[in-house]
């Protein structure tokens, strides 16, 4: 069983899925513990399915890495086999990274490399395109620059403002991470492999 600790910052919807999923007996994963960097709503998706959580908050910390620092010592207690970040609104250090990776992964409400960072759903809808995406990649050093392991494209439509597109966009996220953690878990899906091809040039 492949145990999985989430990271969030927000709504944690994703999360849900994530735990809806885990909590099915078939599922080859489950979640071990859920993070944050804040106070976050979805905490209490966690609580709902008597997981643990912990927060290490941004704003007690002068610097990123002894933010990160802090984070990665709480990781370290559950000992998770991979890390999801499902709307952490927060870089992690490259120490961090460096730790884990390529255990690592990200959701991301774009069809990466297009509209990177954290404000990916608005800046697809000030480009004027007509479709955008989901992806979920494995987390490097960069910002959303890491291997991709599944995305798919979701369609712009007229009318569209920044809360209908992303919420038409994280179905599909949900259904992409749901569907990776199962594949990493099942051992269909390696992201060292994945990862050591994205470096490698062609
Ligand atoms: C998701 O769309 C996730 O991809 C995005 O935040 C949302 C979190 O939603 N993350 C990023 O934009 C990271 N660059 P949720 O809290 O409802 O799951």
């Amino acid at each position: 069983m492949l145990t999985v600790a989430v990271l969030i910052s927000g709504t944690g919807s994703n999360l849900r899925a994530l735990l809806d999923a885990a909590a099915e007996p078939d599922y080859p994963a489950r979640i071990v513990v859920v993070g944050a960097d804040r106070e976050a709503e979805g905490f209490r998706h966690a609580e709902d399915f008597g997981i643990p959580t912990f927060l290490v908050p941004w704003r007690d910390f002068d610097t990123r890495d002894e933010w990160g620092a802090e984070l990665a010592t709480q990781l370290d207690v559950w000992r998770p086999d991979l890390v999801v970040l499902s709307g952490l609104m927060r870089l992690l250090p490259p120490a961090v990274v460096e730790a884990r990776a390529p255990q690592i992964i990200n959701t991301h409400p774009a069809y990466l490399p297009e509209f990177p960072g954290a404000h990916a759903v608005r800046d697809a809808l000030a480009a004027g395109v007509v479709q955008t995406g989901a992806s979920v990649i494995v987390v490097d050093d960069g910002v959303d620059t890491g291997p991709v392991v599944a995305q798919e494209r979701v369609p712009v439509l007229p009318g569209d403002d920044e809360h209908t597109l992303h919420d038409r966009i994280k179905p599909v996220e949900r259904r992409l991470l749901i569907d990776v953690v199962r594949r990493i878990a099942t051992g269909e899906l390696d992201l060292a492999a994945a990862a050591a091809s994205a470096s490698t040039p062609s």
